[in-house]
């Protein structure tokens, strides 16, 4: 396992270009992705029959156009993201497994778009095989298993045992194989995904609990799907995950089914976070440098309306300071906050609420502060709150840098909103 070269606290460009001009052109906050990287993560994983993209990390669809032409294929969550696979390129329904829709319900416009067009679905519930088969029997059909465990970088992305919503409890899969028989639906698959940032001491327990599930369905069974979970360097001391071992365990699991069913069975991996995570920066400008009491603070242009992850989770993300201005090897301790009202708007906080100060460059207003490995559950996740736009997001291939999402006018955040009378 080869360990994280080390982040840097000083940064003046992104992919060759100057942070500072990149942030006169686009404006601040942006968010800036770097293609290559996500053409050497989706390289990675080549060894996989399937890479499927889980593309809540990141569904801009000039990202998932860019995983479209590197043969990778989307999961999709919601009647939304269905829509951005299709204008992005992906071939939806028709038979199609370019975009499979996986879910622990149905909401009626995703029920009535999968039935109609005939979307390859993943089911997480029972409710959703037996509403599946009312409109479209005689369907293939596979199952998001909850093995009774889970894993994750924070409680919140744990989505295995029985505090999970997620997935068909495995002891239900019997009734759930008959469920889907009465309706007509095959189970031709298999998916266990149990959180994101998982490790390996928990992989062969999945393996082997998707063996089993597997042998007790039958060799209706052709393909498993290992979900995402990958983790990925956010911090110095953070390693990469060994990829091929990760392969080797799960290429043995898929072996042992194949010699028992005595067919080919594929094998998929549903990835968002490795694909993205660090290929995405997020810039801002530094808009105050201000005292309290003994602390320092670094109040940027960007909010958790922004980034939520360190709000959320107390996720860390590794930062920088581009400088505007005259460029200075001081270090000095800073909390960095953001523009809202509202006090949990810090970056520098643990998991819990805990804000803590960061080693950063001595800067200025007018310097930049870049928040790093923040290509996943970056935009994704942003919302309006303070009547904040949501921020400009742009592609840099090289030397090619392109804009693939206009930062919001006032009227973009009013739209469809009305005074009655
Ligand atoms: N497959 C399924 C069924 C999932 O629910 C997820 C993530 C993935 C794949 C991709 O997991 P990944 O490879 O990205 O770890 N907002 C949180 C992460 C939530 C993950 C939700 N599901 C964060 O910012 O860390």
């Amino acid at each position: 396992m080869s360990v994280k070269q080390s982040f840097s606290i000083i940064r003046s460009q992104i992919c060759g270009h100057s942070v500072t001009a990149l942030a006169e052109k686009f404006g601040s906050p942006s968010y800036f992705y770097d293609a290559a990287t996500i053409r050497d993560r989706i390289s990675q994983l080549s060894q996989f029959d399937v890479i499927r993209f889980a593309q809540k990390a990141n569904s801009n669809i000039a990202v998932l156009d860019l995983m479209r032409k590197q043969g990778v294929v989307v999961d999709a969550v919601s009647a939304g993201e269905v829509h951005r696979a299709q204008v992005a390129g992906f071939k939806v329904g028709g038979g199609s497994h370019d975009v499979v829709y996986t879910a622990d319900i149905f909401d009626r416009e995703a029920l009535a778009m999968c039935a109609s067009q005939n979307i390859p679905v993943n089911c997480g519930s029972p409710d959703m095989i037996s509403q599946l088969g009312k409109l479209a029997p005689g369907r293939e059909i596979t199952l998001r298993i909850n093995p009774g465990f889970g894993h994750g970088h924070s409680k919140k992305t744990n989505t295995g045992g029985d505090t999970s919503k997620h997935g068909i409890w495995h002891s239900q899969l019997d009734q759930c194989v008959e469920l889907a028989n009465e309706h007509g639906l095959k189970v031709a698959g298999l998916h266990m995904h149990i959180g994101s940032g998982t490790d390996f001491e928990h992989l062969s327990q999945v393996c082997d609990a998707m063996k089993q599930t597997a042998l007790a369905v039958g060799d209706s069974i052709h393909t498993i799907s290992a979900g995402g979970g990958l983790p990925t360097p956010y911090r110095d001391s953070d390693t990469y995950l060994d990829i091929d071992r990760y392969f080797q365990i799960w290429d043995a699991t898929r072996k042992e089914l194949e010699g028992s069913f005595g067919h080919p069975v594929s094998l998929e991996i549903e990835p968002g976070r490795f694909l993205v995570a660090e290929s995405g920066y997020l810039v801002a400008e530094i808009r105050s440098v201000k005292k309290m009491g003994e602390n320092l603070f670094y109040l940027i242009d960007a909010g958790f309306n922004n980034l939520a992850r360190p709000i959320l989770y107390g996720s860390y993300h590794p930062m920088s300071v581009a400088f505007a201005g005259e460029p200075t090897e001081e270090t000095q301790q800073a909390i960095v906050g953001g523009p809202l009202c509202e006090s949990g708007d810090i970056f520098t906080q643990e998991e819990g609420g805990f804000v803590c100060s960061r080693e950063l460059p001595v800067a200025n207003v007018g310097d930049f502060l870049v928040i790093e490995c923040a290509g996943a559950y970056g935009f994704v996740m942003s919302s309006n709150y303070n009547s904040k736009p949501m921020a400009a997001e742009v592609l840099v291939d090289d030397e090619q840098v392109h804009l693939i999402r206009a930062r919001q006018t006032p009227d973009d955040i009013i739209a469809g909103e009305s005074i009655p009378g």
